[in-house]
């Protein structure tokens, strides 16, 4: 083997990440360690612990061939060239900034354990998404070593997305590398550009300073979720003045200025990035003296939890002001299709005012039900965890689609139908139905940013 390369931290993205670096690069060895040992023993078994399409045949390839997981953190950096550290690096819920920054505790922690665990200099690779300068924090820290080790910190943030990752690491639009402009920082860089190499065209290799690399991931989250929020705050006008978003979005999309991609509109945005890394970014630029910039970026957060409010709002007023007692089958809980991952799905929101409203939830997903369970352990109210869809229909007086799951365009409406209470709602959060069909089966249809289809 040519290197070994650690991962510290074995989440949605260090996993698949480092299987397909291991699939690319047969001549390194890849280690992933957690200290997360229920984590660690699913990534060994045939049950992994998260549901990306394709992810399993990667993993089988290269696991025991060059991909190894392992609990055994110390004696993975020992072992290690090049270490990437993809640790969690939440939203800070206590102290200075609170409910803005980055927590970085779990990434200071790994910087100590590099230096406890090294006996020669590493390259330490920040895959985490962190606060631009974070490298400078975690360079001071390693050169604290009492060793004397030179360690060489490169920034590599990863753009892929949950539902899409393997495709989107075999075929990355591009791979961003920051590297301090010092001799060392460019050898570390190369080492990094040969890795990538395996099988990214060069051309699709960005190279770039450490900070504008940090700070291009923050970036590129904030400027994703502000075209979601931006489309669904006009999905709020379409509903007023009859325009269609779809259409808008369609003609929108068109010009090749605007592009067509993530115009679309829905109950909101979701996922462990976007709200986080925005928060980020906004407490950034109030750090820095620039509060206009802060608060234009904070709109977009605000702005989603607008949509996720008016959704239930709609829900309630549509169903003559109450839904106590009422059944609603919720199809989704995932914050997007293709992935089980619920972390800041909008139904975790959406459930919440429904059960404040004592609603009785009956929730349905193909891949994020032990999700849902955890998410919502702490609530009071009556649920269900129900993995049929027609099971979760049965006496329902409402069905919300939550998630755009492809296969819940293709289920029987006839059959929902007959199963619920009348008058049956659909209230399509993602506008993935045939609203005119269901309409015609009987059904009061609210889509987003769309005329309703009713028969009151
Ligand atoms: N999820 C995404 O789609 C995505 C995409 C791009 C970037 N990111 C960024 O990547 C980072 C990781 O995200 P994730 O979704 O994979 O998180 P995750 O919570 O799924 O995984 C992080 C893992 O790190 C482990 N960990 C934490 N501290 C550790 C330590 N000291 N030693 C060993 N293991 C430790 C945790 O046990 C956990 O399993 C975050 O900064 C995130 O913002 C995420």
């Amino acid at each position: 083997m040519k290197k070994t390369i650690l991962c510290i931290g074995a989440g949605y993205v260090g996993g698949p990440t480092m299987a397909v670096i291991a699939d690319r690069c047969p001549d390194y060895k890849v280690i992933v360690v957690d200290k997360n040992e229920a984590r660690i023993a699913a990534w060994k078994s045939e049950n992994l612990p998260i549901y990306e399409p394709g992810l399993d045949d990667v993993v089988k390839r290269a696991r025991g061939r060059n991909l190894f997981f392992s609990t055994d953190v110390a004696a993975g950096i020992y072992e290690a060239d090049i270490i990437f550290v993809s640790v969690n690096t939440p939203t800070k819920m206590f102290g200075a900034g609170a409910g803005k920054a980055a927590d970085l505790q779990y990434w200071e922690k790994t910087a100590r354990d590099i230096i406890e665990n090294s006996d020669r200099g590493k390259i330490v690779v920040e895959k985490s998404t962190l606060p631009v300068r974070t490298a400078e924090a975690m360079q001071r820290i390693l050169d604290s070593n009492p060793k004397n080790l030179h360690f060489e910190v490169l920034s590599n943030p990863e753009f892929m997305a949950e539902g899409t990752a393997v495709d989107d690491l075999q075929n990355p639009d591009r791979v961003l590398i920051g590297a301090m402009e010092t001799p060392s920082g460019q050898k570390a860089l190369q080492d990094l550009v040969d890795i990538y190499s395996h099988w990214v065209p060069r051309e699709k290799i960005k190279t770039a300073n450490v900070w504008s690399s940090e700070l291009t991931k923050l970036v590129s989250n904030a400027m994703l979720a502000q075209r979601i929020s931006s489309v669904n705050s006009i999905s709020a006008l379409c509903e007023k003045t009859d325009a269609n978003i779809l259409e808008v979005s369609d003609a929108m999309g068109m010009d090749k200025r605007i592009g067509s991609r993530f115009l679309r509109a829905s109950v909101g945005f979701g996922g462990s990035c976007f709200k986080k890394d925005i928060l980020n970014l906004v407490y950034l630029c109030e750090h820095y003296g620039l509060p206009e910039v802060a608060s234009y970026w904070e709109q977009v957060v605000l702005m989603n939890d607008y949509q996720e409010a008016r959704f239930v709002e709609k829900i309630i007023r549509n169903m003559f002001n109450t839904v106590a007692g009422k059944r609603i089958a919720l199809f989704g809980f995932a914050f997007k299709a293709d992935t089980g991952d619920t972390r800041e799905s909008p139904a975790i929101y959406v459930s919440q005012l429904l059960l404040e409203e004592r609603a009785h939830l009956a929730i349905f997903d193909p891949k994020a039900l032990d999700n849902a369970r955890v998410d919502l352990k702490d609530e009071q109210g009556h649920i269900e965890y129900i993995d049929d869809p027609y099971e979760a229909a049965k006496g329902a007086h409402a069905i919300a689609v939550l998630t755009e799951w492809k296969e819940f365009a293709a289920y029987d409406y006839q059959k929902l139908f007959d199963l619920m209470e009348k008058p049956a709602f659909i209230f399509d959060g993602r506008n993935i139905l045939d609203h005119q069909k269901l309409h015609g089966i009987g059904f009061n249809v609210f889509p987003i940013g769309q005329k309703a289809l009713t028969h009151l």
